[in-house]
This record gives structure tokens, sequence and C-alpha cells, in this order.
């Protein structure tokens, strides 16, 4: 038989859950009516990272925190491309540094991090997008590719983010954007190595999230970013109804 004492606690746990829960439909109720440039936030002077900028969404990233008077900062593996996301957003009057490192290597992460805070400065939105995919049936993923695929896809923003969250937790200012996917919240044939990666990129940030709120740290956010399909090569040929 459950205490009096113990059952008072449950239902004002219970109450309290509930009107959390009442309070927080409500905000985003209001939030979604509210016009988009009362709910953005101004991002001129700030340093953007993003991983994985030499192409595709990260390279769009680029461009568009750039138009938003953004210092960029681009990481990736591919020197050209990413030496060429620099000339673009450099061409829209933007500052702009580029950095080849390969995410799989976490001291170069580490390396590469301590360069660009002695010649850039603090970073203040770091954007974890660098991602790969193999697309190969389960049993034909050779485990150097699935090692690789979560190496990128999750370990990477572990180490980016270790480099990067101390700044902001000082001066109680940043923000970590994890691009996943919806392959981190539905299984799909065929990407078992992939949703599984991106599965956990979702859970890192949901608990970083928390663990952010716990901190007290109301200046350092987190947005979790899944898109579906979308025409960047990555997923080439897929087809989604
Ligand atoms: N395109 C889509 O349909 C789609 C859908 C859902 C999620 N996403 C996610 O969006 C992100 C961007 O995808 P995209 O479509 O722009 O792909 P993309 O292939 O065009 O870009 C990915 C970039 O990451 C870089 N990269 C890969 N491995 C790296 C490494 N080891 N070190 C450093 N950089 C590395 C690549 O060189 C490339 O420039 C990925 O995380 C992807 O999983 C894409």
């Amino acid at each position: 038989m459950a205490e009096p004492k113990n059952v008072f606690f449950a239902v004002l746990q219970l109450v309290f859950g509930l009107a959390y829960t009442a309070y927080c439909i409500l905000e985003t109720l209001v939030l979604t009516f509210l016009p988009r440039r009362f709910r953005m936030k101004d991002i001129t002077g700030d340093i953007v990272l993003v991983t994985g900028g030499g192409s595709g969404i990260g390279r769009l990233m680029c461009l568009k925190f750039a138009e938003k008077g953004a210092k960029i900062v681009t990481w990736d593996v591919n020197d050209a491309g990413n030496r060429e996301t620099m000339r673009q957003v450099v061409a829209l009057g933007a500052q702009c540094r580029a950095y080849t490192v390969d995410l799989c290597d976490r001291v170069a992460v580490y390396q590469a991090a301590a360069r660009v805070k002695e010649e850039v400065g603090k970073v203040d939105i770091l954007v974890n997008n660098a991602g790969i995919v193999t697309g190969k049936k389960f049993m034909e993923s050779s485990d150097d590719l699935i090692v690789k695929t979560f190496q990128v896809n999750t370990f990477a923003h572990f180490w980016t983010v270790k480099a990067f969250l101390e700044d902001m937790l000082e001066s109680n200012k940043g923000h970590v954007v994890n691009i996943a996917s919806m392959a981190g919240w539905v299984g799909c044939n065929g990407l078992v190595d992939y949703c599984s990666s991106k599965f956990a990129a979702v859970g890192f940030d949901e608990a970083l999230r928390l663990e952010l709120k716990a901190l007290g740290k109301t200046g350092v956010k987190t947005t979790c970013v899944c898109p579906v399909y979308i025409s960047t090569g990555m997923f080439e040929g897929v087809q989604s109804r």
C-alpha cells in the first residue's frame, strides 16, 4: 500500500506535468502565429561554423547565414568544394574561412577547432551538417563503411560540440544545430546504418538540450533539423511519395 505522502507527491508531479505540457502547447501556438521577424534572432557579426559546407545543404546554409550578416567558417574533407563555397560566400561580401578537415579524425577536429578559435574567434553557431550514406543493404555493408557512417553522422557531433561548447557555456550564448534526418525517426529499407546513425544524432540533440536546460544555460540552444529527401545528390534516384 503506497504511503499517502508519496501518492500526494505523485499527483502533484502529474498536475505539474500536465500544466507544463499545456504551457508548451500554448507557447508553440503563439510562436506559430507570431510574424517571423519577431521569432528570429539577429546573427549579424556572429561566427557560424558549418561542417560539410563544401556542397549541398551545407553550402546553401553558408550562403544564407552570410546573407544574414554572419561570418562563415566552413569545414569539409573535400577541399575543392570547400574553397568553392568560400568563393561564393566572399562574392556576397561576407567573411569566410575554409578548413579542410576529416571529421572521422577526432584529433584533426580538435586541432582545426583550436585554429578556428585563434584565427577567427569564438564560434557562436555550430552546424553539424556533414553526413554520408552508403545506401547498401545490411548484409552488403562492410564493417568499415558502417563505422565511417557513424563517425561522420554521429561521433563527429561529439568532437565538434566538445570543442566549441565550453566557450558558449562561458558566455551563455550559442547555438548547436544538428542536421539529422527523418531517417532518424523512421527506419528505412536499405538504410540500416544511416538510420541508426541518424537516430543517434536525434538522441544526441535531445539529451544535450536537456543537459543545457538542467545547467540553467538558457542562452545556449540546440536545434535538430530532420529533412526528408532533398535533391543534393546524396539520395540520387530515390523516389518518395
Ligand atoms: N539530401 C537529402 O535528401 C538529405 C535528407 C535528410 C538529411 N540529410 C542530411 O543533410 C546533411 C547534408 O546532406 P547533403 O544532402 O547536403 O549531402 P552532400 O553529400 O551534398 O554534403 C555532405 C558534405 O559532407 C562532407 N563530408 C562527408 N564526409 C566528411 C568527413 N569525413 N569530413 C568532413 N566532411 C565530410 C562532404 O564532402 C559533403 O560536402 C547530411 O547530414 C545528410 O545526412 C540530407
